[in-house]
């Protein structure tokens, strides 16, 4: 993705946030189209979207997303999504089938990259989830931009 066009997403990306009100209704609302948006701008990908903490910090829920039907609940011990919000840590994986304990949710993903959203006080909110169906699709600057994205998107929507 060229950095003009992943700029501009950014933008697009706070300008659909900038309604945000304060309630559950229009996080959900401003989710649904975020991951929208980045559905349609990023290529080869089979999945993209969010699970949100639970409030005893202990497991991940599904939240809005495009692609096939997810697993609902992942606790923090499990894959990815689970790894990623315990470490606080962007988790990358070329090959999702040499990840030990990796939920595969769509038998169509190779790979998949994970960002973990954290609130003011570094907390984590949720993860943004996003998997392809290419082997080691997702390089430095697709980790970076949606390491952006997520920056934005806790930043609107948990304040
Ligand atoms: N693969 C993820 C589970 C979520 S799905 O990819 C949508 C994981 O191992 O945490």
């Amino acid at each position: 993705m060229e950095r003009d066009t992943s700029t501009s997403i950014l933008d697009q990306l706070a300008a659909l946030l900038s309604d945000y009100d304060g309630t559950i209704q229009r996080r959900y609302c401003d989710l649904s189209n975020a991951s929208a948006l980045l559905a349609e701008y990023l290529k080869r990908i089979n999945w993209v979207g969010f699970y949100l903490m639970q409030p005893d910090q202990k497991a991940l829920v599904l939240g809005p997303f495009q692609g096939k039907v997810a697993c609902t609940d992942i606790t923090l011990e499990r894959g990815v999504c689970g790894l990623a919000a315990r470490s606080k840590q962007t988790v990358r994986v070329d090959d999702v089938h040499a990840f030990p304990g990796h939920i595969a949710c769509d038998g169509a993903s190779n790979s998949e990259l994970v960002v973990p959203l954290l609130d003011r006080d570094g907390l984590v909110v949720g993860v943004l989830d996003v998997d392809s169906p290419d082997l080691a699709r997702f390089t430095e600057k697709d980790q970076s931009f949606l390491e952006d994205a997520a920056k934005i998107i806790s930043r609107a929507l948990w304040t």
